[in-house]
């Protein structure tokens, strides 16, 4: 854990957008000014009634969960392979603080660096180095939890997300790697922490305080990306604004919003996110837990909604996504009666690693009554979906195929 003085952004001046950056964003165009125009921080709530989220969300396209919004799988239907930044899904500790990015600085401290070991950078600085564009899906956790209760019988503790918790963005910013040579890395440095300008989290009465995960120094150097945009506009409000992390195919704790400071640290760090959270507790993981998440898993969803209805003999044109963190997909097959035969599904994406893949099978459904659709993922590296997932009591990694009850009439 890390002991030194935090230092940082001073926070109370950064809920204000400035006048001058107003008139430069409404000069800018009418999205920009969309962002100066929703003020300064304070309690956001979003049309939808959601405290501390922002953006609007219609019940047609967001499940409300807690200060979490997931987005319904039926409203991936007709998108792209992108996500649009309004139907993406958020997950909130606490609530969407709103930042101006005049005032905002990002302050990378500790004793992993050299020289003064500390390095400052303004919102204009980041924007000023060589960009980075890069596809990436960003995917909480706890994404299927529900399915540990619903179709294993095991009681999991967290929100119940179904499998609207992912979105697939293109994500445009700099190397966290060039940032941290800036900043003067050194040799030493084995971990590196980012931490969020949201609000402490309070868990059971505790103030873990904001919300941070650290990063090896190995993951940061490689391919994490420190966002500045989001499918080529700026990142959202609740999705980071001004500046977040992206660490592609890893658990979306880990691409910290709202960036503030990052500790680079010549010994490990720990957080309550990595200590009590985000680990495997069980029985089949060791007392204190498995190490912490690092990296995401595979699966895959129907574009439906749950309890969907369909017509006997009728062709229905069904669609899904799958995913996996471990590589490309390379072969979906569906299943339409529960499991019983498997037939290959038409891959409609040519499957790139940390994105998903969109699927289609036909099906004419004979009888009435109920049934189970199933899809099951297969990726580069060998790995497919299992019929069920090894249980963890915070529900994390979810992987099993999801039998999705529709009804046929
Ligand atoms: N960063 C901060 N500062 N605060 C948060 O609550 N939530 C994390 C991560 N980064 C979080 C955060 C979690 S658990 C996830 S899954 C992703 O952000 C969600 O990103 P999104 O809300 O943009 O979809």
């Amino acid at each position: 854990m890390s002991t030194a003085t935090t230092p940082g952004p001073d926070r109370s001046r950064l809920g204000q957008v400035g006048r001058r950056d107003v008139l430069k964003l409404l000069a800018a165009g009418p999205a920009a000014a969309q962002w100066a125009a929703a003020g300064p921080a304070a309690a956001a709530v979003s049309p939808g009634g959601v405290p501390g989220i922002v953006k609007p969300l219609p019940p047609e396209l967001f499940t409300i969960r807690g200060t979490n919004a997931e987005t319904n799988v039926s409203a991936f239907a007709g998108t792209g392979r992108l996500t649009p930044a309004d139907r993406f899904f958020v997950r909130n500790h606490t609530s969407t603080p709103r930042l101006g990015e005049s005032d905002w600085k990002l302050t990378v401290w500790g004793s992993g660096l050299g020289g003064g070991r500390r390095a400052d950078f303004t919102y204009g600085q980041l924007r000023s180095l060589p960009p980075v564009t890069r596809t990436a899906f960003l995917e909480c956790a706890g994404n299927g939890r529900n399915y540990f209760d619903t179709q294993q019988g095991q009681p999991v503790i967290g929100t119940p997300w179904t499998l609207g918790a992912i979105g697939v963005a293109r994500w445009r910013g700099v190397r966290l790697a060039d940032v941290l040579r800036l900043a003067g890395i050194t040799d030493r440095a084995v971990d590196v922490m980012p931490r969020g300008l949201d609000d402490d989290f309070v868990a059971g009465g505790v103030n873990l305080g904001r919300p941070r995960k650290p990063l090896p120094v190995a993951k940061a150097m490689n391919d994490v990306i420190l966002a500045y945009e989001m499918n080529g506009e700026p990142l959202p409000y609740d999705h980071g604004f001004p500046v977040r992390v992206v660490a592609p195919s890893w658990v979306g704790i880990a691409s910290v919003k709202w960036l503030a400071d990052i500790e680079v640290s010549d010994t490990p760090l720990s957080s309550p996110w990595t200590t009590q959270f985000y680990r495997l507790f069980g029985e089949a993981y060791p007392p204190e837990g498995s190490v912490p998440l690092t990296r995401q898993t595979i699966k895959s969803t129907f574009e439906l909604a749950e309890g969907a209805v369909f017509e006997a003999g009728r062709i229905h044109h069904l669609t899904g996504r799958s995913w996996s963190a471990a590589g490309a997909v390379r072969r979906v097959e569906v299943s339409t009666d529960g499991g019983a035969h498997w037939r290959p599904a038409k891959l409609r994406d040519t499957p790139h690693r940390d994105s998903w893949v969109r699927w289609s099978a036909d099906w004419r459904p004979r009888h009435a009554g109920p049934a189970e659709l199933l899809a099951r993922a297969t990726d580069t590296a060998g790995n497919t979906q299992p019929p069920t997932s090894v249980h963890n009591t915070q529900g994390y990694l979810f992987d099993a195929v999801v039998r999705h009850r529709v009804t046929v009439r």
